[in-house]
């Protein structure tokens, strides 16, 4: 099917309500729509509901009401089981902090999403998830355990993780949260890059508003709303 012309992500009328009874209603009706290959940064304060909305995107969790589209596939018409494998194939994680287990090598981490599929990576896959350490500059720690990394060069190693199945949506919660400036600048320039070498869609959700303006797209979230979409570069034409 060619499908070059689907939205990468589309909500529908998205809410999300946690607990019993009035409880929080964190997303009040959320209408996006993402296209492929496209960089959006999610802003918006504290407890606005951005990592909810990252959530019910990547199908993390279940939204009360409305309907999320990944990629043409209607998500609330997936059992547990479609679920996954829709996460599997074509949505890669980042966060916050980095979630390596220090068991497994640099290397080993990075293979993580192919290694618990059924037979594994193949040499192709193995191929692509080493270039990819090269490119973030960790060719020469590729079997170091993540302790032994800096805490940029962990997030870089999950980066490769979250990469490892190709996928065409990467949804990041502050990636770069949790670094100091300097390296916070580094690992989003490397997230710019591979968003424009391979074409895979991010959704980033930042604090920072120097990053941010990085982007392509600025996505406000106020309150479980979208109070503001737009386009960086049309916006920096009109401020000139
Ligand atoms: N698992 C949960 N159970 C109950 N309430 C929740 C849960 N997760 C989030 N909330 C509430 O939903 C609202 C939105 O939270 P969310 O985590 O999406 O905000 P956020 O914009 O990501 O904030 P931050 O910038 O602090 O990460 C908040 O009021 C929060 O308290
Ligand atoms: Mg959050």
């Amino acid at each position: 099917m060619d499908n070059c012309n689907v939205p990468v992500v589309q909500t529908i009328d998205l809410v999300k309500r946690y607990g019993d009874g009035v409880g929080t209603l964190a997303l009040r009706g959320v209408n996006f729509q993402m296209k492929q290959g496209e960089f959006v940064a999610v802003v918006g304060a504290s407890g606005s509901g951005k990592s909810t909305m990252l959530n019910m995107i990547g199908a993390l969790d279940r939204p009360t009401s409305g309907h999320v589209v990944i990629d043409g596939h209607i998500t609330s018409r997936l059992n547990d089981e479609g679920l996954a494998s829709l996460r599997g194939d074509t949505i890669g994680f980042i966060f916050q902090f980095h979630y390596l287990l220090n068991e497994f090598t640099v290397l080993e981490n990075a293979l993580m999403p192919l290694s618990v599929r059924k037979g594994g990576p193949t040499r192709d896959e193995l191929a692509w998830v080493k270039e990819l350490l090269g490119r973030v500059g960790l060719a020469d720690r590729m079997k170091c355990r993540p302790t032994q990394l800096s805490g940029g060069q962990q997030q870089r190693a999950a980066i490769v993780r979250a990469l490892a199945n190709r996928p065409k949506l990467i949804l990041a919660d502050e990636p770069t949260g949790n670094l100091d400036s300097q390296n916070g600048a580094l690992v989003f320039d490397m997230l710019r890059e591979l968003n424009s070498q391979f074409g895979i869609a991010f959704m980033l959700v930042t604090h920072d508003d120097r990053l941010a303006q990085e982007a392509e797209r600025i996505v406000m979230v106020e309150d479980g709303h979208i109070v503001a979409d737009y386009d960086v570069a049309k916006v920096e034409e009109q401020i000139v």
